[in-house]
């Protein structure tokens, strides 16, 4: 008889262990850090990408490097040759290579703030390399289901506002294809992109490491269309919402049509940096370029 209750106990024991543990595991955090906020340095494999300009590369060739460059299974566009709005074509078989670009780091001017909103990011200048801002928030997963992107705060909390008001007049933006990219993230992506056009050609559509609007966490690749990453992006629904409204919640149009003499790089209607609202709609009275707007707002350089 006591033999009998000594095992109900243990049997009682052994159960209410089992239930303590569980709940105990059931209450522990996920394997991802919380929402919105980055514990650990961002993830290569976790970015996704500006694409290269090339009329002559196969498209499997461009995602195996791709996939070798970011070990993991991001997958890559071609982008078209940009024939808009005058713009020149690329050609990519003139075969630039990479010698000769006459690219001086020590000559560049370097941003003392990546943090301020009108920060100069040219082929002039440079941010530092470990330049990473510290308000970075992780992008919701409806503008991207697939990676983990990340934005700084206030520009996040625009792009939402941005996001519901194309949807309010029947826009669906689909997607978010790149966000922050960290300086280490860009060099790999310039020199994967310089090993196949040669640096002269790479450097008209991708960024130079430390010379990247990416790199301030305030800027984004819109996409999710059969045309991501080509000039015809322009001529699609969201293109052109986006075009026509951008400004009003302080994004901007980096590298517009006909203007590569100005900006250095072609047309690229996907790529919208944030500069807060005011100052978006200054720049779209302007009429200038992103670039030539900066130049006359106040510089700080090291
Ligand atoms: N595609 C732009 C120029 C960048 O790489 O930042
Ligand atoms: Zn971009």
């Amino acid at each position: 008889m006591q033999g009998s209750l000594m095992l109900r106990l243990l049997v009682l024991i052994v159960i209410v262990s089992v239930i303590s543990v569980g709940f105990v595991f059931g209450c522990l955090p996920e394997r991802d850090p919380a929402p919105g906020i980055i514990t650990e340095d961002e993830s290569a494999a976790e970015q996704e990408v500006d694409l290269p300009v090339s009329g002559d590369i196969e498209d499997d060739e461009t995602a195996n490097d791709l996939e070798d460059q970011t070990g993991d299974e991001a997958e890559e566009e071609e982008q078209d040759q940009v024939s808009e709005g005058g713009e020149e074509t690329v050609d990519s078989s003139s075969g630039a290579g990479d010698g000769g670009s006459g690219f001086n780091r020590d000559s560049l001017k370097v941003i003392a703030d990546g943090n301020y909103l009108l920060a100069l990011v040219t082929k002039e200048t440079t941010l530092k390399s470990d330049y990473k801002p510290s308000d970075l928030r992780q992008i919701p997963s409806y503008m991207n289901p697939s990676y983990t992107m990340y934005l700084r705060a206030e520009a996040l909390e625009k792009l939402e506002q941005l996001w519901a008001a194309a949807e309010a007049d029947g826009v669906n933006l689909l997607g978010i294809r790149s966000a922050y990219r960290s300086y280490s993230t860009q060099d790999s992506l310039f020199r994967d992109y310089a090993g196949r056009h040669g640096e002269e050609q790479a450097n008209r559509f991708s960024a130079r490491p430390g010379q990247s609007e990416h790199q301030l966490g305030t800027t984004v690749d819109f996409g999710g269309t059969a045309v991501d990453f080509q000039a015809a992006y322009a001529d699609t629904g969201q293109g052109r919402w986006l075009a026509d409204n951008a400004h009003l919640y302080g994004f901007v149009m980096s590298y517009p049509a006909g203007k590569e003499h100005i900006t250095g790089y072609i047309f690229e209607p996907w790529h919208y940096r944030y500069i807060g609202v005011g100052n978006a709609m200054e720049w779209k009275q302007s009429g200038k370029t992103l670039k030539e707007f900066l130049e006359e707002k106040p510089q700080m350089f090291e």
